[in-house]
């Protein structure tokens, strides 16, 4: 049997990954992979992080297990995070990460899918968005999303593309952060959106993967907030792995605010029944741990702090390059670096030119130029700047 399996290519950022780890130079630059690093390259635990969790193993009772769609509270803690306090009913469901969150949401869409239902993605996104839709045998369509003469959003290519969306239709939004070019919708553009979703009757399937690592908690969550509020059904997809640092725990939720209690009690339901096909009952330690911090105002507020300060460190290495890279081209030409949100941003070079930059200057990005800026040094800022500039 195994013999038919159908070849599968390695996951090119694994093999980025692996690229680098054998590469024997001592100032190799990692910008590939997509995890937080320090300023000493490394990637924390949050320090309510372990509190959470040694809080855990002192109290907890039993590891029985939890309900089909995980714990209550859990749903609790992640749609207060997300959406803010509302009265709408919300269906929600732990999953493995937010990759599972996405997943499960996309089994959703499939289940209550006529034939015609398609899920629209922005150009560029994700790279497993696209292939998980293809895996499930959904229809997919591409809507223009970046500009890349000017770093932002292209506005009038989204709106055109997605006057072709048939109602019923699905609308992948990233909720802040963009990956992989950072470039984020305004609160107009959310607002926007929002009136031609309704017009059009097409639903938003909003994934945030990275609240709080652009302009705040808050901040992050808004234009969302804003959009769920105003239609009357959504699909949210949450990842804990980065804002919690808790990658390796897989913690992860869908959201799904529905038009009434009715919708509620069959969206609950199907959610349930989903994770029963897939793995039955979700990952629990993670999301607990998320829950207690959540809901213990200490840990919170560490847990805010320390957030506040990757996310303003960010900053700080995206000003510093575009400031650099300003200096040594004597060109505007990376000046959106600035302006973009979250960890990631596209530089806008060819696959020769990141080749170069990976064998003659030892600076690892993505085959497409996505840069991780938090991997990025006060010291390595210049190095990559000139090896950037050197190869344009
Ligand atoms: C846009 C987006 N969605 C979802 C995820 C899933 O994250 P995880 O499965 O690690 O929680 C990621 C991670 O890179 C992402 O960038």
């Amino acid at each position: 049997m195994f013999e038919s399996l159908p070849p599968r290519e390695e996951d090119s950022i694994l093999r980025l990954m692996k690229l680098f780890a054998d590469d024997p130079r001592v100032g190799k630059i990692d910008l590939g992979v997509g995890v937080y690093h320090d300023a000493q390259g490394r990637t924390p635990i949050f320090a309510a992080v372990k509190e959470a969790e040694s809080l855990l193993v002192r109290t907890q009772e039993s590891k029985g297990y939890t309900g089909l769609t995980g714990a209550p509270e859990f749903h609790a803690a992640m749609a207060g995070l997300v959406l803010g306090t509302t009265e709408q009913p919300i269906a929600a469901c732990a999953t493995p990460g937010g990759t599972g969150a996405v997943r499960q949401a996309l089994e959703l869409i499939k289940l209550a899918a006529g034939p015609a239902r398609r899920v629209w993605l922005p150009n560029p996104s994700w790279i497993n968005h696209a292939s998980i839709i293809d895996t499930l045998g959904i229809p997919r369509a591409t809507y223009r999303y970046f500009d890349a003469a000017t770093g932002g959003i292209d506005r009038a290519g989204l709106r055109a593309d997605l006057a072709e969306a048939r109602p019923g239709d699905v609308v992948l939004l990233h909720g802040c952060c963009h990956n992989p070019t950072g470039a984020d919708l305004t609160p107009q553009d959310w607002a926007d959106l929002t009136a031609l979703l309704a017009e059009r009757q097409l639903t938003p399937l909003i994934d945030l993967a990275y609240q709080g690592f652009g302009n705040g908690l808050e901040a992050d969550a808004a234009g969302l907030r804003a959009m769920v509020a105003a239609l009357p059904e959504a699909l949210v997809t949450v990842s804990g792995s980065k804002n919690f640092g808790l990658y390796r725990e897989r913690v992860g939720c869908v959201l799904a605010p529905c038009k009434n209690t009715a919708h509620l009690a069959t969206t609950q339901a199907a959610l349930a029944w989903l994770n029963r096909q897939a793995y039955a009952f979700p990952p629990d330690h993670g999301a607990r741990v998320v829950t207690t911090i959540l809901t213990t105002p200490e840990l919170r507020a560490s847990w805010e702090a320390e957030l506040d300060g990757m996310r303003l460190r960010i900053a700080a290495n995206r000003t510093a390059l575009a400031g650099e890279l300003r200096r040594l081209t004597g060109s505007d030409r990376f000046a959106a670096l600035q302006d973009q949100k979250g960890m990631f941003s596209c530089l806008g070079l060819s696959t020769d030119q990141v080749t170069k930059l990976r064998e003659d200057h030892g600076v690892y990005m993505v085959e497409d130029s996505r840069i991780n800026l938090a991997g990025l040094t006060d010291a390595t800022i210049p190095v990559a700047a000139e090896a950037i500039a050197a190869e344009l």
